[in-house]
């Protein structure tokens, strides 16, 4: 099977699966690749697994470089099983290989590989700032806990200017072709943005530490090799990544709020078309979901390039819909912060929905706005106090992008 070079040396041998569609519950359209790296130095080594069954299609491309059996270390940058569920497959393939792995990886992979050979496996631990020469290259790795696990880990290949970033600046995104510039970038960039938005939200703070780690310790990038997706070359598309990771982590976003909803005998999503009207008449950008239509994933990537994010939610048993709790789960796993939010929707006697998204919100410890409820139908008046809360949305979010341009 064809591996594709990065550098001299330096190899792309991993996975690509085409038809992954539910990545723990990230809706994966466009699919997703497991990247493995190979270096053929002096000592060869391969960088990063990836999931169980792929082991094959991996060492396929392996075996178009080199002979497997000659990989002395094979580094593990991370254990979530999209990269080690072949681990003990493919370490069989290999043997004898030296593991080379964090202190938390090392322990995570024993948590995981106890009953699949983990006792047999040899283990080299590393730390950020250790060094390991392979020959004309040198690898120096960084720990960076939570870029996305506990155990997450870059390796830098020095002398060939190469970051290997496993989950970070990934895509979930299947494609023939390797590098981010040989696709369309419009495509390439708005899965880097659903990615960070689903997988990496959580982790701003520490995603902040370890971009300005990676700025002291002033590496030189000419490659990004993620462990997902397409490879970063082009001195402009890497410059561009790091500031969209660097906007992210501050949760910059556009002036545009997502309206975010569910209905079920058409009186919250009559108060949701009032509301974009509102919004549109202060001219304000506005986007609209409908949960359980749209894929969840869809929705975070629009929580995280809106400002502000309202969710409206008919009342059912004294509560939210089902679709709306499923979103405000959702939502309170991914933390963001810096949104304007609010409240709304429709109920029949008793009420319960819009108080409930109202709680998980004011957990969410973001700038609120007073919920918005109405009784069955709206009524033409009704409708006006929507539109005029959607235009209160709009101008709160005018007033802080005025005070922002002051500042
Ligand atoms: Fe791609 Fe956190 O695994």
């Amino acid at each position: 099977m064809e591996r594709y070079p990065l550098k001299e040396d330096i190899w792309w041998v991993g996975a690509i699966d085409w038809n992954v569609r539910d990545f723990h519950g990230y809706e994966t359209k466009r699919g997703t690749t497991y990247n493995s790296y190979l270096i053929t130095d002096e000592k060869k080594t391969l960088v990063d697994g990836v999931r169980n069954g792929f082991g094959p299609e991996v060492l396929r491309r392996i075996g178009n470089c080199c002979d497997p059996k000659t990989i002395e270390y094979l580094v593990v940058n991370h254990v979530e099983l999209d990269h080690s569920g072949s681990l003990p497959w493919l370490i069989e393939k290999l043997s004898p290989v030296t593991v080379v792995t964090s202190k938390r990886g090392r322990d995570s992979l024993e948590q995981h590989f106890a009953n699949e050979g983990f006792a047999g496996w040899d283990i080299q631990v590393v730390g950020s700032g250790d060094e390991l020469s392979l020959g004309k290259y040198t690898l120096s790795f960084l720990e960076v806990p939570m870029v996305h696990w506990p155990d997450s880990m870059f390796t830098y290949v020095k002398e060939a200017k190469t970051l290997l970033p496993n989950d970070g600046f990934g895509q979930h995104l299947a494609s023939s072709k390797r590098f981010a510039d040989e696709n369309d970038m419009n495509i390439v960039f708005e899965e880097a943005a659903r990615y960070y938005a689903n997988i990496l939200m959580p982790f701003g703070t520490q995603i902040k530490k370890t971009l300005g780690r990676v700025q002291e310790l002033g590496l030189e990038i000419d490659v990004i090799g993620p462990s997902h997706g397409v490879l970063w070359r082009r001195p402009e598309d890497i410059e561009r990544i790091i500031q969209a990771y660097a906007d992210w982590t501050e949760f910059e976003a556009e002036p545009k709020v997502a309206l975010i909803f569910d209905t079920m005998w058409k009186s919250t999503e009559k108060m949701t078309r009032a509301i974009e009207d509102g919004i549109a008449q202060e001219g304000v950008r506005c986007e609209v979901h409908q949960l359980g239509r749209t894929p969840m994933a869809d929705v975070a990537l629009a929580v995280l390039e809106s400002q502000a994010f309202l969710v409206g939610t008919p009342t059912l048993n004294n509560g939210m819909l089902p679709s709306v709790g499923a979103f405000m789960t959702y939502i309170k796993g991914l933390r963001p912060k810096n949104r304007l939010v609010g409240a709304y929707g429709s109920f029949g006697w008793g009420g319960g929905g819009v108080k409930q998204v109202n709680q998980v919100l004011e957990e969410l410890k973001l700038d609120q706005v007073d919920p918005l409820e109405l009784k069955f139908i709206p009524t033409e008046d009704d409708l006006s106090a929507c539109v005029e809360w959607g235009r209160s949305v709009a101008r709160r979010l005018k007033q802080t992008a005025e005070a922002d341009a002051k500042a």
